[in-house]
C-alpha cells in the first residue's frame, strides 16, 4: 500500500516537473495557439493539426472568436496582424476600419463646438468601416495555405449548432438585459430560441450570424463587402441614422505594411506601424530600458516604478504629437521616434528624485475602449502570428442588424473629435489624427513579435486601449531583461502612465504601499485599478524549440492550446 503511495507520489512529481501541470503555462512541441475563448484556441489548433500554417489558424481563430468572444471578437471591426515567417522574414496586415466618405473633421460636433451628446461612441456615427473580413481574406490569399472554406467553416458551425453559454457571457446577457431599451439588438443578442436569456451551461446558438458567416466562406471577401450583406449593412445604417453606404464597403481595403523595427539587447522587435501607435511607442520605451543600468534598479522597486512610468511619459507625449494614418500623414518622424540617439536625449533629461510634469496645454488623450482581443500562434515550422483586433469598445457600438447578427464597432471614438482643442484630461486635437474620410483611426494595438536569431522567440499583445502599449512593453521587458518564464511575465504588476492625464494607474494589491508612498512624495500621482492587460503570450525556447504558452488569468475563458 505504501509503496504503491510512493510510486503515485513520485508519478506525480515527474508529471508536475516535466509536463508542467505545476505551472500556469502550457508546453507544446509541435504548435500552439493562445486566446481569450479555448474554444477558439482549440480551433485554430485544430486547423494546426490538419495541416494548416499558422496564418490559416490565425483566420479560423479570428472567425471563432467573431462566435465564442463577441465583446471582441469581430467581424464588424478591424484590427493588425504581424507575422514573421519560419525562415525570420516580416510582414504586417492592417486591417483598421476606416472612415465612411461621408465623414468629416467636425461631424461630431454642435454649433458650439462641443461633442454632442457622446456621438463619437454611442449611435452608428461612431462605426469605422469594418476592416476584418477584408484582413483575414488578404492574410490568406497571400500566406494561407488550406482552403479559405475550411477556415470559416468552424465559426459557422459555433454559430449554427451553439455552444456552452460562459458565465463571462451570461453577465453580459444580463448588463443588456437590465437596459434593454438603451440596446434593443443587444438585449435580443442572448436570447434563446424560446426568446428567453439563455442561461449559463446551456447552449446558445448564433443563426444569423453563421448565415452571414456562410456568405463569407463561399464568396471570401465579396461575401461581405460585395451583395447582399454589404446591401444589408447599406439598409441598416440608412434606418437607423448611420452613414456607412455599400460604396463604402467596395472600396475598403486591407493594406499589407513593413513591419517597425527595433531591437533590444540582441533581440529584434518586429510590430505594427502606424496606423497603429502600438509598434513606435513600444521600441521607444524599449530603447530608453536599454539605457538603464538594471544591477542598481530592482524589479518593481521604487526606482523601477518611476523610471518606467517617466518613460512611458516622454513616449505617450510623442505618440500624442505625431503619430496617425501614414495615408494621410507621409511625414511622420517614426525613424527618428525609434531612434537610439532620441531614447538617449529623452533619457538624459530624466530626474531621478522627482517626477516631472506631463504639458497638457499642449497635447492631452482621448478616451479610448479597453474591450480589444489579442491572440499569439506558431505552427510546427516555426510561422509566427501576432494578432490583435477590436470592436473598441466591449460589444462596440452595441448595435447590429437581426438579419446579419454581427455587432458593430465604434471606432471612430479613436479619431481626435474636436480640431485643435486639447485637454488636460482625455482629450486632443492634434492634426496627425483628424477625421478624414478614408483615413484610419490611430489605433494602441499593439501585436508583436521578438526574434532571436532570426527565429520567433516571444509572441505577445494585449487588449487594454491605452493601456495596451505599456502592458506589452512591461510584457516584453520581463521576458527580455528579467528572464521571467512567460506566465510569470504576464502575471507581473503592471503600471501605465500615458502622460495625460498625469497619473500613474497600478495594479492593486501588487504594489507595495511603502513603494506607492515614496513615488507620492516624489510628486507622482497614483490610482489603483482592478488589472491591467490581458496578455496572451508564446516564448519559444530556441535551443530545444519547446513553446510555452499562457493566458492571462484576467480571462478565465482564455486558454494556451497546444499539441
Ligand atoms: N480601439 C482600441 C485601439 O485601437 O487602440
Amino acid at each position: 500500500m505504501i509503496s504503491h503511495f510512493k510510486h503515485s507520489v513520485s508519478l506525480l512529481f515527474i508529471n508536475l516537473v516535466f509536463f508542467g501541470w505545476l505551472n500556469a503555462q502550457t508546453y507544446a512541441k509541435n504548435g500552439m495557439v493562445v486566446s481569450a475563448n479555448k474554444l477558439s484556441s482549440q480551433t485554430g489548433v485544430d486547423i494546426l493539426k490538419q495541416g494548416g500554417n499558422a496564418v490559416d489558424a490565425a483566420i479560423a481563430t479570428a472567425f471563432s472568436l467573431a462566435v465564442t468572444h463577441p465583446t471582441a471578437g469581430n467581424i464588424g471591426g478591424g484590427g493588425f496582424m504581424v507575422f514573421m515567417n519560419a525562415q525570420g522574414e516580416t510582414t504586417t496586415i492592417d486591417f483598421r476600419e476606416k472612415a465612411p466618405l461621408a465623414s468629416s473633421e467636425t461631424m461630431f460636433l454642435d454649433e458650439e463646438g462641443n461633442i454632442k451628446d457622446n456621438s463619437n461612441h454611442k449611435g452608428l456615427l461612431a462605426v469605422g468601416v469594418p476592416g476584418t473580413v477584408a484582413g483575414l481574406y488578404l492574410a490568406h490569399q497571400k500566406y494561407g495555405k488550406l482552403p479559405w472554406n475550411d477556415l470559416v467553416q468552424p465559426a459557422i458551425d459555433l454559430a449554427e449548432n451553439g455552444f456552452a453559454l460562459n458565465w463571462d457571457l451570461f453577465g453580459a446577457a444580463q448588463y443588456f438585459n437590465s437596459i434593454a431599451e438603451e440596446y434593443p439588438f443587444m438585449a435580443t443578442y442572448f436570447k434563446n430560441e424560446k426568446g428567453e436569456l439563455t442561461q449559463p451551461n446551456e447552449i446558445w446558438k448564433q443563426q444569423a450570424l453563421a448565415n452571414t458567416l456562410k456568405k463569407i466562406r463561399d464568396r471570401g471577401r465579396d461575401g461581405f463587402y460585395k451583395g447582399e450583406v454589404a446591401q444589408k449593412i447599406e439598409d441598416y445604417m440608412k434606418a437607423n441614422g448611420g452613414i456607412i453606404t455599400a460604396e463604402d464597403l467596395l472600396k475598403y481595403e486591407a493594406i499589407e505594411r513593413k513591419p517597425i523595427k527595433g531591437t533590444y539587447k540582441g533581440y529584434d522587435i518586429y510590430g505594427m506601424p502606424p496606423p497603429s501607435s502600438g509598434g513606435a511607442t513600444l521600441i521607444q520605451m524599449m530603447n530608453t530600458m536599454e539605457l538603464v543600468d538594471w544591477d542598481k534598479v530592482e524589479f518593481n522597486s521604487t526606482e523601477y516604478v518611476h523610471i518606467l512610468t517617466e518613460t512611458m511619459r516622454r513616449a505617450y507625449a510623442d505618440r500624442a504629437e505625431f503619430l496617425g494614418d501614414p495615408d494621410f500623414n507621409p511625414d511622420m518622424p517614426i525613424d527618428r521616434l525609434i531612434s537610439k540617439e532620441h531614447a538617449k536625449k529623452r533619457f538624459a533629461n530624466l530626474n531621478m528624485e522627482k517626477a516631472s510634469v506631463s504639458d497638457s496645454t499642449k497635447f492631452g488623450q482621448i478616451y479610448d475602449g479597453t474591450n480589444t482581443t489579442h491572440f499569439s500562434v506558431i505552427d510546427k515550422d516555426g510561422n509566427a502570428i501576432s494578432l490583435t483586433y477590436t470592436l473598441e469598445n466591449g460589444y462596440g457600438v452595441k448595435m447590429g442588424s437581426k438579419e446579419l447578427g454581427f455587432i458593430f464597432n465604434n471606432e471612430m471614438g479613436d479619431f481626435n473629435p474636436v480640431p485643435g482643442i486639447t485637454t488636460s484630461g482625455w482629450q486632443i486635437g492634434t492634426k496627425p489624427n483628424l477625421i478624414a474620410p478614408q483615413k484610419r483611426m490611430l489605433s494602441s494595438m499593439t501585436p508583436t513579435i521578438v526574434a532571436k536569431e532570426g527565429k520567433p522567440y516571444l509572441i505577445i499583445g494585449s487588449p487594454g486601449g491605452r493601456t495596451i502599449i505599456n502592458t506589452v512593453f512591461q510584457t516584453t521587458l520581463n521576458v527580455l531583461e528579467f528572464n521571467m518564464r512567460i506566465d510569470k511575465a504576464i502575471e507581473a504588476m503592471k503600471i501605465h502612465h500615458q502622460w495625460s492625464p498625469d497619473v500613474i494607474s497600478y495594479e492593486e494589491h501588487l504594489m507595495s504601499p511603502d513603494t506607492r508612498k515614496t513615488l507620492e512624495k516624489m510628486g507622482h500621482t497614483l490610482r489603483a485599478t482592478g488589472g491591467l492587460g490581458a496578455l496572451m503570450g508564446i516564448t519559444i525556447n530556441p535551443e530545444t524549440g519547446i513553446i510555452t504558452g499562457a493566458s492571462d488569468s484576467s480571462r478565465p475563458e482564455g486558454a494556451a492550446i497546444g499539441y
